[in-house]
């Protein structure tokens, strides 16, 4: 735990950060939700997607190092939703509280492709645009998303309002 009242989210694409960033909101109106990704897009005024197309990854990542470092100074009272590998930014434990959102590929494979607005998840996910290389970058990251949490949280078929209860109950 941080001095930094903040809530940070992270774990693998498609695992319900944004949706649970915005339900602990719901529940617990002090706080506000902020996405890293949103962040970025709009400082850029370019989708992510475009970012890896045309700077390319590296780039993209330095542009979470710049929005770790502006967060850890400046915000206080937030839930913050990340983008897959936004785990590894520089100081992420400056930021505030790390949650991780922990799922098996499989679900979080079947929760992005039976979405009813489907297409457009996969779209937007330039990392996630065949299945056995998302497969492959998931098994690489497993056990690093564990090392920088202070929280794990077991999100493989449970309900965002259950789980944002029971996180605001673990966070006191
Ligand atoms: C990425 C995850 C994406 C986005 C970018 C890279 C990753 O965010 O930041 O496409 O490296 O896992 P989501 O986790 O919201 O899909």
């Amino acid at each position: 735990m941080t001095g930094r009242s903040n809530i940070l989210l992270i774990g693998f694409m498609g695992v319900g950060k944004g949706a649970l960033a915005r339900e602990l909101v719901r529940q617990e109106p002090s706080y506000y939700a902020l996405d890293t990704d949103d962040m970025i897009e709009s400082l850029t005024n370019t989708k992510i997607k475009k970012i890896f197309a045309t700077a390319g990854e590296k780039a993209f990542r330095a542009l979470e190092q710049k929005t770790a470092d502006w967060l850890a100074r400046n915000v206080t009272h937030a839930v913050i939703s990340t983008g897959g590998g936004f785990y590894m930014v520089e100081g992420l434990q400056k930021i505030g509280t790390v949650v991780y959102l922990k799922a098996d590929f499989d679900w979080i494979y079947r929760r992005i492709t039976e979405a009813p607005n489907a297409k457009k998840k996969l779209k937007k996910r330039p990392l996630f645009q065949d299945v056995e290389k998302a497969r492959a970058l998931f098994k690489s990251r497993y056990e690093a998303y564990e090392k920088v949490a202070d929280i794990v949280l077991d999100v493989t078929k449970k309900d965002t309002q259950s789980l944002a209860r029971s996180l605001l109950k673990k966070l006191g």
